[in-house]
Protein backbone atom coordinates (compact mmCIF):
# COMPACT_ATOMS: atom_id res chain seq x y z
CA UNK A 1 0.00 0.00 0.00
CA UNK A 2 1.17 3.67 -1.08
CA UNK A 3 1.17 6.07 1.73
CA UNK A 4 1.34 9.88 1.86
CA UNK A 5 2.71 11.57 5.48
CA UNK A 6 2.10 15.17 6.34
CA UNK A 7 4.16 16.92 8.72
CA UNK A 8 4.27 20.23 9.94
CA UNK A 9 7.13 20.10 12.04
CA UNK A 10 9.64 17.68 13.77
CA UNK A 11 8.15 14.57 12.67
CA UNK A 12 8.96 11.93 15.10
CA UNK A 13 6.07 10.26 14.66
CA UNK A 14 6.51 10.00 11.07
CA UNK A 15 9.55 8.77 12.20
CA UNK A 16 8.24 6.11 14.37
CA UNK A 17 6.43 4.79 10.83
CA UNK A 18 9.08 4.47 8.66
CA UNK A 19 11.26 3.13 11.05
CA UNK A 20 8.68 0.70 11.85
CA UNK A 21 8.75 -0.73 8.09
CA UNK A 22 5.15 -2.15 7.75
CA UNK A 23 5.32 -4.94 5.11
CA UNK A 24 3.35 -3.70 2.24
CA UNK A 25 3.68 -0.75 2.80
CA UNK A 26 5.88 1.94 1.08
CA UNK A 27 5.77 5.42 1.83
CA UNK A 28 5.60 7.22 -1.25
CA UNK A 29 6.12 10.82 -0.25
CA UNK A 30 6.11 13.43 3.02
CA UNK A 31 4.79 16.74 2.89
CA UNK A 32 5.16 19.17 4.76
CA UNK A 33 2.79 23.11 5.05
CA UNK A 34 6.54 24.64 6.25
CA UNK A 35 9.56 24.04 4.31
CA UNK A 36 11.78 24.26 7.44
CA UNK A 37 10.14 21.70 9.30
CA UNK A 38 12.86 19.16 10.97
CA UNK A 39 11.10 16.15 9.97
CA UNK A 40 11.20 17.07 5.76
CA UNK A 41 14.93 17.26 6.15
CA UNK A 42 15.02 13.77 8.08
CA UNK A 43 12.98 12.30 5.33
CA UNK A 44 14.98 13.57 2.94
CA UNK A 45 18.40 12.40 4.33
CA UNK A 46 16.48 8.93 4.15
CA UNK A 47 16.06 8.58 0.92
CA UNK A 48 12.10 9.82 0.78
CA UNK A 49 10.28 12.02 -1.94
CA UNK A 50 9.96 15.23 0.43
CA UNK A 51 7.54 18.16 -1.06
CA UNK A 52 7.27 21.33 1.08
CA UNK A 53 3.72 23.32 0.18
CA UNK A 54 3.81 26.62 1.86
CA UNK A 55 0.19 27.48 2.83
CA UNK A 56 0.91 31.44 3.25
CA UNK A 57 1.80 31.04 -0.56
CA UNK A 58 -2.13 30.06 -1.00
CA UNK A 59 -4.96 32.56 -0.95
CA UNK A 60 -6.85 30.80 1.78
CA UNK A 61 -7.59 27.35 3.11
CA UNK A 62 -9.18 26.38 -0.39
CA UNK A 63 -6.78 27.55 -2.10
CA UNK A 64 -4.36 25.57 -0.31
CA UNK A 65 -5.92 22.41 0.20
CA UNK A 66 -7.00 22.44 -3.36
CA UNK A 67 -3.33 22.75 -4.32
CA UNK A 68 -2.32 19.97 -1.45
CA UNK A 69 -5.01 17.59 -2.92
CA UNK A 70 -3.36 18.06 -6.26
CA UNK A 71 0.23 16.73 -5.30
CA UNK A 72 -1.17 14.45 -2.86
CA UNK A 73 -3.19 12.84 -5.83
CA UNK A 74 0.31 12.36 -7.81
CA UNK A 75 1.45 9.96 -5.57
CA UNK A 76 -1.72 7.69 -5.58
CA UNK A 77 -1.63 7.00 -2.04
CA UNK A 78 -3.91 4.13 -0.64
CA UNK A 79 -3.97 6.17 2.96
CA UNK A 80 -3.05 9.59 3.81
CA UNK A 81 -1.57 9.90 7.35
CA UNK A 82 -1.48 13.53 9.51
CA UNK A 83 1.67 13.00 11.63
CA UNK A 84 1.94 16.12 13.36
CA UNK A 85 0.07 18.30 10.60
CA UNK A 86 -1.27 21.69 12.38
CA UNK A 87 -3.47 22.83 9.33
CA UNK A 88 -7.58 22.24 9.93
CA UNK A 89 -8.12 20.95 6.58
CA UNK A 90 -11.07 21.98 4.56
CA UNK A 91 -14.52 19.72 4.29
CA UNK A 92 -13.79 18.67 0.52
CA UNK A 93 -10.34 17.83 1.32
CA UNK A 94 -11.76 15.55 3.98
CA UNK A 95 -14.59 13.97 2.16
CA UNK A 96 -12.14 13.51 -1.08
CA UNK A 97 -9.82 11.37 1.58
CA UNK A 98 -12.65 9.93 3.55
CA UNK A 99 -11.88 6.43 4.58
CA UNK A 100 -8.52 7.00 3.97
CA UNK A 101 -7.12 9.65 6.10
CA UNK A 102 -5.96 9.11 9.21
CA UNK A 103 -4.64 11.79 12.13
CA UNK A 104 -3.18 11.18 15.58
CA UNK A 105 -4.22 13.73 17.92
CA UNK A 106 -2.36 14.11 21.42
CA UNK A 107 -5.22 13.24 23.99
CA UNK A 108 -8.17 10.70 24.67
CA UNK A 109 -10.77 12.34 22.29
CA UNK A 110 -13.31 13.09 22.73
CA UNK A 111 -11.56 15.39 25.59
CA UNK A 112 -9.50 17.88 24.33
CA UNK A 113 -10.18 18.57 20.71
CA UNK A 114 -7.77 21.55 19.39
CA UNK A 115 -4.07 23.01 20.79
CA UNK A 116 -2.69 22.82 24.00
CA UNK A 117 -4.11 19.36 24.83
CA UNK A 118 -1.75 18.78 27.85
CA UNK A 119 -1.80 21.64 29.33
CA UNK A 120 -5.91 21.46 29.25
CA UNK A 121 -5.40 17.79 31.05
CA UNK A 122 -3.13 19.24 33.49
CA UNK A 123 -5.78 22.18 34.27
CA UNK A 124 -8.50 19.70 34.19
CA UNK A 125 -6.91 17.65 37.41
CA UNK A 126 -7.16 14.27 34.47
CA UNK A 127 -5.26 11.69 35.97
CA UNK A 128 -5.20 9.78 33.02
CA UNK A 129 -3.95 11.22 29.46
CA UNK A 130 -3.13 9.74 26.09
CA UNK A 131 -3.67 9.70 22.39
CA UNK A 132 -5.92 8.71 19.88
CA UNK A 133 -5.47 7.56 16.46
CA UNK A 134 -8.83 8.29 13.88
CA UNK A 135 -10.23 8.69 11.00
CA UNK A 136 -10.54 12.32 9.68
CA UNK A 137 -13.67 13.38 8.76
CA UNK A 138 -14.54 16.81 8.31
CA UNK A 139 -15.61 18.11 11.82
CA UNK A 140 -12.22 18.73 14.20
CA UNK A 141 -11.19 15.46 16.11
CA UNK A 142 -14.28 13.69 15.61
CA UNK A 143 -13.89 10.86 13.10
CA UNK A 144 -14.45 7.23 14.25
CA UNK A 145 -11.66 5.88 16.41
CA UNK A 146 -9.44 3.50 15.74
CA UNK A 147 -6.84 3.28 18.77
CA UNK A 148 -6.08 5.21 21.85
CA UNK A 149 -3.49 4.80 24.05
CA UNK A 150 -3.31 5.81 28.00
CA UNK A 151 -0.62 7.02 29.81
CA UNK A 152 -0.96 8.14 34.16
CA UNK A 153 -0.50 11.89 35.05
CA UNK A 154 1.73 12.25 37.88
CA UNK A 155 1.97 14.62 40.41
CA UNK A 156 4.70 17.53 39.26
CA UNK A 157 3.93 16.78 35.26
CA UNK A 158 4.17 19.80 33.28
CA UNK A 159 2.80 19.95 29.81
CA UNK A 160 6.06 19.11 28.74
CA UNK A 161 6.64 16.04 30.67
CA UNK A 162 2.95 15.03 29.80
CA UNK A 163 3.78 15.14 26.09
CA UNK A 164 6.86 13.35 26.53
CA UNK A 165 5.52 10.45 28.00
CA UNK A 166 1.95 10.89 25.61
CA UNK A 167 4.98 10.91 22.66
CA UNK A 168 6.10 7.34 23.60
CA UNK A 169 2.68 5.82 22.89
CA UNK A 170 2.44 7.76 20.29
CA UNK A 171 5.08 6.06 18.33
CA UNK A 172 4.03 2.41 19.12
CA UNK A 173 0.11 3.19 18.39
CA UNK A 174 0.81 4.91 14.94
CA UNK A 175 2.34 2.00 13.01
CA UNK A 176 -0.13 -0.22 14.86
CA UNK A 177 -2.88 1.86 13.41
CA UNK A 178 -1.09 1.96 10.16
CA UNK A 179 -0.62 -2.07 9.91
CA UNK A 180 -4.03 -2.55 10.40
CA UNK A 181 -5.54 -0.14 8.26
CA UNK A 182 -3.28 -1.68 5.81
CA UNK A 183 -3.93 -5.32 6.50
CA UNK A 184 -7.88 -4.69 5.98
CA UNK A 185 -9.04 -4.81 9.54
CA UNK A 186 -10.58 -1.68 9.83
CA UNK A 187 -14.25 -1.30 9.54
CA UNK A 188 -16.17 2.22 9.45
CA UNK A 189 -19.48 1.84 10.50
CA UNK A 190 -21.29 4.76 11.90
CA UNK A 191 -18.58 6.54 14.12
CA UNK A 192 -16.99 3.20 15.13
CA UNK A 193 -14.51 1.09 13.72
CA UNK A 194 -14.84 -2.39 14.15
CA UNK A 195 -11.74 -4.43 13.94
CA UNK A 196 -11.36 -7.80 12.13
CA UNK A 197 -10.26 -10.93 13.61
CA UNK A 198 -7.02 -12.44 11.81
CA UNK A 199 -8.77 -15.30 9.43
CA UNK A 200 -12.32 -14.07 9.72
C1 LIG B 1 2.37 15.04 18.30
O1 LIG B 1 2.17 15.09 19.67
C2 LIG B 1 1.06 14.94 17.58
O2 LIG B 1 0.14 14.12 18.22
C3 LIG B 1 0.61 16.36 17.63
O3 LIG B 1 1.76 17.12 17.40
C4 LIG B 1 2.89 16.38 17.79
C5 LIG B 1 3.76 16.22 16.60
O4 LIG B 1 4.97 15.65 16.90
N1 LIG B 1 -0.48 16.64 16.74
P1 LIG B 1 5.92 15.09 15.77
O5 LIG B 1 6.03 16.17 14.72
O6 LIG B 1 5.31 13.82 15.22
O7 LIG B 1 7.22 14.85 16.45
Amino acid sequence: KRIVILISGRGSNMQALVKSNIAQVEIVAVISNQSDAAGLAWAAEHGLATEALNHRDYEGRDAFDRALMERIDTYQPDLVVLAGFMRILTPVFCTHYVGRLINIHPSLLPAFPGLHTHQRALESGCRVAGCTIHFVTAELDCGPIIAQGVVPVLDGDTAEILAQRVLRIEHQLLPQAVADFVAGNLVIQGNRVNRLEAGI
